[in-house]
């Protein structure tokens, strides 16, 4: 078994966090957020893994190098331009020589991976979908099983008067060699507009995989990003998910930090600043009864004194001038810079 991981999107909806930072690697509690889908792997015993890249390519090969420092083996694809999901795996045809688990890279889960591949194999299946159940799956790609499993149908961003059940591709599918033959080269193809429903037109053994009780989410939104956070920090992603909670950094003793916020190297917390439910990138500068709550502020960012940081997301090297109130839904770029009391949304 090995693994193919699609990660050449835009990340047009989390922007501006994306302008400088690709999706695939933007930090989740300070770490790309491609390792964990790496960690999932490797639990799995799977260290063949491919990257599909399109959209700054660079500098996600710049952050997971050839995967030895995590235990894995890392190769790359960059297609000219976006090729589309099964294009992209098209694409990366010579390096697929076995069954291979492909991973949408904007998805957090804590699912037993090993179990999947295991129904897949019983099954004797050609292509294995996991499923996730969401309150609305407008935004996803619908699923509508048998009984026994097999896929009946699917349907990509369903309208409302389409949607009969609440299961919806998880982005992770198990799939044999022989799919290759159903993609054509050199084209725009997509697994869930074309494949997929190519699967089921040819009677294919199109299975799905619904999980047991399991942590799942698509962190492509500024809403979800934040939620990941606050799951994590809360301890409600199972499956060993590794981060560091508290690095090396200069705190006063009249500063709060709460158990759950996590804190990286090289921080510095002045008298009376407060951290709850947050994470700090390296290097931030917390001034004088700055308070930061549940939010994620990327590293080298300065918050002014007197600030107030609520349900927020700041980018890499942002200023926050001092009495600053941001509020509830912002998202700031790298670098943005804040002049003294500004504020935003409904701060006042
Ligand atoms: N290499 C490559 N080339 N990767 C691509 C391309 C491409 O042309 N287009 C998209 N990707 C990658 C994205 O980087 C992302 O990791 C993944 O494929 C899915 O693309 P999204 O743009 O995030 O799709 P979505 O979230 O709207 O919907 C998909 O994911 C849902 C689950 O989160 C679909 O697969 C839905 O069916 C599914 O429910
Ligand atoms: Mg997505």
């Amino acid at each position: 078994m090995q693994a193919l991981i699609l990660a050449g999107g835009k990340g047009t909806r989390l922007r501006p966090l994306t302008v400088y930072t690709p999706k695939p690697v933007v930090p989740i509690c300070n770490r790309p957020f491609l390792l964990y889908q790496v960690d999932t792997l490797r639990g799995a015993g799977i260290t063949n893994i491919t990257l599909s890249l399109s959209y700054q390519p660079q500098k996600i090969e710049q952050q997971l190098g050839d995967g030895s420092d995590y235990g894995v083996h890392i190769k790359y694809t960059t297609e000219p331009q976006p090729m589309g999901t099964a294009g992209a795996y098209k694409f990366a045809e010579e390096h697929i020589r076995e069954p291979t688990v492909v991973f949408n890279g904007d998805i957090l889960t804590d699912i037993d991976l090993k179990a999947v591949i295991r129904q897949h194999k019983e099954r004797n299946a050609t292509a294995t979908i996991v499923l996730t159940p969401v309150e609305n799956p407008s935004a996803y790609g619908l699923v509508e099983t048998d009984a026994e499993g097999r896929v009946l149908r699917f349907l990509e961003k369903p309208k409302a008067e389409e949607i009969k059940v609440n299961t919806i591709n998880a982005g992770t599918y198990v799939l044999e060699p022989s799919v290759l033959d159903l993609i054509p080269a050199g084209e725009n193809y997509s697994f869930e507009y074309n494949l997929f429903p190519d699967l089921l037109a040819r009677g294919e053994k199109f299975y799905a995989h619904v999980p047991e009780a399991s942590y799942w989410i698509d962190i492509g939104t500024p809403e979800r990003y934040l939620q990941v956070h606050h799951d994590l920090l809360a301890g409600r992603v199972g499956g060993g998910k590794q981060f560091e909670r508290r690095g090396t950094f200069e705190s006063a003793t009249a500063a709060t930090i709460d158990e759950q916020s996590v804190v990286a190297n090289d921080c510095v917390l002045k008298p009376g600043a407060e951290v709850i439910n947050s994470v700090l990138g390296e290097g931030c500068y917390i001034e004088e009864k700055a308070r930061i709550e549940n939010s994620v502020v990327w590293a080298h960012t300065r918050v002014g004194a007197g600030a107030q940081v609520s349900n927020a997301i700041i980018g890499r090297g942002c200023h926050i001038g001092r009495s600053a109130q941001i509020e509830r839904g912002t998202v700031l770029g790298d670098k943005t810079s804040l002049t003294d009391y500004t504020y935003t949304g409904d701060a006042q």
